[in-house]
C-alpha cells in the first residue's frame, strides 16, 4: 500500500488533497497533517511525523499566504515558505521520498501580455511573491526530483478566498467596487488537488508546472459570477487597481499557460464550469445536504 503525507492538510488545498487521495484509483494510507501536528518551522515536528508516516510521497500545501500582512512579517513569511519548505524537501530527498510543493503566479515578472509560460522570467515584487520564488528554488535545489506547480486565484467552499468573500459582501452590501484591471485564471483548489495527484503519479519529468482552470477574466467579471450564481443582487462597480491600494503589489496579468501541465492532466475545465461546481455544493451544504468539504 502507498502512504501519502500531506503538510498544511487544514488549508484549502490540504483539505482538497485529502479527498482527492481518498478518490484515487490507488490504495493511498493518507497521513494528513494540519499546522498543529505538523508545524513546518519546526524541525522535531518533521522527524516525528515523517516517522510515522513513511511515506512513499508527501504534498507540502503548507504556506503563509497572508500577501498583504507578509509587507509587514517577512521573516514568518520566509519561515515558512522559504526554510519550511526547504527542510521539507531536504528530509524527503534524504529519505527517497517523492515531493510535490506549490507556488504561485504572483513569481512571474509583470509585463506580459500572453499566458505565462514556466520558462518565463520571474521577479517577485512582494514579500509574499519573493518567499514564494525562494522556496522553489530552494525545493527545486534540494530535491530536484521535485513537482513545483504554480497556480493563481485559488478558492473552495471553505477557507479565505475572494469567492467568498463576495458571497458574504453580496449580501451585506447594496453595492461593491471590484477591481476590473488585474485579469488571471481562478482556480478552484478541487481541481488543483487532483490534477497534483494525477501529476505526480504519472512520471512526467519533474519541475515547474502551471495549473490554472481554463479561461481569463478580471476580479470584477468573477465578482459578477459568483453573484450571479448565488442569485445575490448586489451592484458591483468596476474599479482600477489605483482606486483599492493594497500593501502588497498585485500582478496585472497572471494567466496562466497550461499546456505543459495538460499534455500530461488533461486540459483544466473552464473556470465557470469550476465555479459552478463549486457553487453547487455550497448550496447544498446551505440546505443542509451535503457536508463541507
Ligand atoms: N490562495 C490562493 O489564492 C493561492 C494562489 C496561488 C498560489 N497559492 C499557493 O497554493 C498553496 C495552497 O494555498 P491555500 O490556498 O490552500 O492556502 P491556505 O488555505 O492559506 O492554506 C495554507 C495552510 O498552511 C498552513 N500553515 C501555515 N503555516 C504553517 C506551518 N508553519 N506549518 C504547517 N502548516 C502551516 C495554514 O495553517 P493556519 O491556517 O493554521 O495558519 C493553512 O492551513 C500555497 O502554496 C499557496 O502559496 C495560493
Amino acid at each position: 500500500m502507498q502512504r501519502i503525507m500531506i503538510c498544511g492538510a487544514g488549508g484549502q488545498l490540504g483539505q482538497k488533497l485529502i479527498g482527492a487521495a481518498k478518490a484515487a484509483p490507488n490504495d493511498w494510507r493518507i497521513f494528513a497533517y494540519n499546522r498543529s501536528s505538523l508545524d513546518i518551522t519546526r524541525p522535531e515536528d518533521l522527524r516525528v511525523a515523517l516517522a510515522e508516516a513513511r511515506p512513499n510521497i508527501c504534498f507540502n500545501a503548507a504556506a503563509y499566504t497572508a500577501v498583504d500582512r507578509a509587507e509587514s512579517e517577512p521573516a514568518r513569511a520566509a519561515a515558512i515558505n522559504v526554510e519550511g519548505a526547504r527542510r521539507l524537501a531536504a528530509a524527503c530527498q534524504e529519505a527517497g521520498i517523492a515531493f510535490v510543493h506549490f507556488s504561485t503566479d504572483y513569481v512571474y515578472a509583470d509585463g506580459y501580455n500572453r499566458p505565462l509560460r514556466e520558462t518565463d522570467r520571474t521577479l517577485g515584487t512582494s514579500v509574499y511573491a519573493r518567499t514564494k520564488l525562494e522556496g522553489e528554488n530552494e525545493v527545486l535545489r534540494h530535491h530536484p526530483g521535485a513537482y513545483v506547480i504554480r497556480t493563481s486565484w485559488v478558492y473552495a467552499e471553505y477557507g479565505h478566498n475572494f469567492v467568498r468573500t463576495m458571497l458574504r459582501l453580496g449580501r451585506e452590501r447594496e453595492e461593491l467596487g471590484i477591481v476590473c484591471d488585474q485579469v488571471g485564471s481562478p482556480t478552484y483548489a478541487g481541481d488543483l488537488a487532483a490534477a497534483a495527484m494525477q501529476l505526480s503519479a504519472s512520471g512526467a519529468p519533474p519541475g515547474i508546472y502551471n495549473f490554472a482552470n481554463s479561461g481569463v477574466c478580471s476580479w470584477y467579471d468573477l465578482a459578477k459570477a459568483v453573484h450571479t450564481m448565488g442569485g445575490i443582487e448586489c451592484t458591483v462597480r468596476p474599479i482600477m487597481t489605483e482606486q483599492y491600494p493594497t500593501p502588497a503589489k498585485r500582478p496585472s496579468y497572471s494567466v496562466l499557460d497550461t499546456r505543459k501541465i495538460a499534455a500530461t492532466v488533461g486540459t483544466p475545465r473552464h473556470w465557470r464550469e469550476a465555479l459552478t461546481s463549486c457553487m453547487d455544493k455550497l448550496a447544498r451544504h446551505a440546505a443542509g445536504a451535503a457536508p463541507l468539504p
